[in-house]
């Protein structure tokens, strides 16, 4: 789906808005041989994200954005993706919306982590939803980014078992484990490697 040019790696963005441990991984992913990507801008939406600070350990240029002129804040987005030559985004925790027009402006190239069985409990809140339906099973989605919430094509999933005396908490650690291995994986698909 999105080809490498020679050896070079395809630059991209990764768009965060916490505490960035899917970043942490990307970034470790990305300093692999292997690695199709490097990360050349990091994206956050709040200021407090503590995942600027895993950016600045690692000298990697960071931005952030008051969303709340939204319109206005992704024509300065895209403005800066161009500036430096990314190509992929990388949503990892990233907890706003973009739009139809950033979307069509990246089409096919912009990834989203989502910590559930896609399609089962898009949104908010997926382990407490998946908890009060007694599932078997939770785990975590990688997809590409469409217009509609966590609803674009699936790349790659992993499950998780959910057991007997499960919480909120203990679920969402798991499944986190899991997220930090399957975005490479998904990362190293989308490339067909
Ligand atoms: C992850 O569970 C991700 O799937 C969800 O938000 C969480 C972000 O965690 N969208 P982190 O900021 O990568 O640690």
């Amino acid at each position: 789906m999105v080809k490498l040019s020679g050896y070079k790696k395809v630059k991209a963005a990764v768009f965060i808005s916490g505490t960035g441990s899917n970043l942490k991984s990307l970034i470790e992913f990305s300093k692999k041989k292997k690695s199709p990507i490097s990360i050349d801008l990091i994206i956050s939406n709040n200021p407090k994200a503590k995942g600027l600070k895993i950016g600045k350990m690692n000298k990697i240029k960071r931005k952030v954005y008051n969303f709340k002129k939204k319109y206005k804040i992704e024509s300065q987005i895209l403005y800066d993706l161009k500036k430096h030559q990314v190509k992929m985004i990388c949503l990892a925790g990233f907890m706003k919306l973009l739009s139809r027009n950033f979307i069509t402006k990246f089409k096919g190239k912009i990834l989203n982590i989502h910590p559930s069985l896609l399609p089962k409990y898009k949104g908010l809140n997926t382990h407490q939803r998946a908890l009060n339906n007694n599932e078997k099973y939770s785990g975590c989605t990688v997809h590409l980014v469409n217009s509609k919430l966590d609803s674009g094509k699936i790349v790659l999933q992993k499950k998780v078992k959910i057991t007997k005396n499960e919480t909120v908490k203990s679920l969402a650690k798991k499944v986190l484990v899991q997220e930090h291995k399957l975005y490479p994986k998904a990362i190293l698909k989308v490339f067909n490697l």
